[in-house]
């Protein structure tokens, strides 16, 4: 009798860059399962076909990439309630009964990462500032929320960007031009920089953190460099500090356990090579 292999895909256009077939490939490694996880390239003119009939795909499951994740959301019949307030799915799975579910796990990610690296970051939650009104920013303030910080600043050099986020999540989120950052900044217990400014090959992030406590805890979602300027800023000056490569894997691991039945690890060897593989580290 023929067993049927699970088997679970990056979903998107393009695909050629992502690290998730590594991410997963190493954990059904680890441990011992026989499923697999590769690349299907969606080229956008298929996109709501290809998401509309997903149980056509042979697929048990997909992470979606940008620009497909509100695509992803609508086809399914049930979403987690992050991917329904986001509007957005990277998770997908077939249930039993044959239908497509969704959920979005970046926030989930941005909340394992830190829980893993500065466990009790959470204990006396209060105020949060977010650079960035991205998808990426969109997930961590969710993720925030859910985390009960009672104020989350959303800063952005482009406002109205802000304020669309901080009117779909409503009380709690405070939107903000980039003039207003070094108030909001006095204010913070968390920092969170979701822009794309200080990645290798992008203008630097420039900020001044004097206002800053000198207890909060800064985050960069920017893996590469590892150690960015906003991270070696704000450990000089003694604040507690968390890299951003965390995030990328920890999204992972509801999805993998989703599809294959088991709670993997983001070990210190998951990092080394997933940073390798980027050629942050050599
Ligand atoms: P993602 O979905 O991955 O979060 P994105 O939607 O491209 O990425 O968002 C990038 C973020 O970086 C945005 O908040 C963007 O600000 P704008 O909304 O004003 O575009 C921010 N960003 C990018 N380049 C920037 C720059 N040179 N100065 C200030 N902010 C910048």
């Amino acid at each position: 009798m023929t067993r049927l292999v699970r088997k679970a895909a990056i979903t998107g256009h393009p695909v050629s860059h992502s690290r998730s077939p590594l991410i997963h490939g190493y954990w059904l490694e680890k441990h011992g399962l026989e499923g697999e996880y590769g690349r299907v390239d969606v080229l956008p003119e298929n996109a709501e076909h290809f998401y509309g009939n997903f149980a056509d795909s042979g697929l048990i499951g997909a992470n979606v990439t940008v620009p497909f994740k509100e695509i992803a959301a609508k086809s399914c019949d049930w979403l987690d309630d992050a991917a329904s307030a986001m509007g957005a799915a990277n998770t997908l799975w077939l249930d039993e009964a044959g239908r497509l579910c969704g959920a979005n796990t970046d926030g989930l990610g941005f909340l394992g990462n830190l829980d893993q690296l500065s466990p009790d970051w959470d204990e006396t939650p209060g105020t949060a500032v977010v650079l960035g009104a991205g998808g990426a920013a969109r997930a961590i303030v969710w993720a925030l929320l859910s985390r009960k910080y009672t104020t989350v600043h959303i800063v952005n050099r482009t406002r109205e960007k802000a304020e669309k986020i901080s009117n779909e999540f409503g009380n709690g989120t405070v939107a903000h031009g980039w003039e207003n950052l070094g108030t909001t900044l006095a204010q913070a217990d968390v920092l969170v920089n979701t822009t794309s400014l200080g990645m290798t090959g992008k203008p630097p992030l420039e900020i001044d953190l004097k206002n800053l406590p000198a207890t909060a805890l800064v985050n960069d979602i920017v893996y590469s460099p590892l150690e960015t300027d906003l991270l070696k800023q704000a450990a000089a000056r003694g604040n507690p500090t968390v890299d951003g490569i965390g995030m990328l894997l920890h999204q992972a691991v509801p999805a993998f356990e989703r599809w294959f039945g088991e709670r993997p690890v983001v070990t210190d060897e998951l990092r080394t090579l997933a940073l390798k593989d980027l050629g942050v580290i050599t």
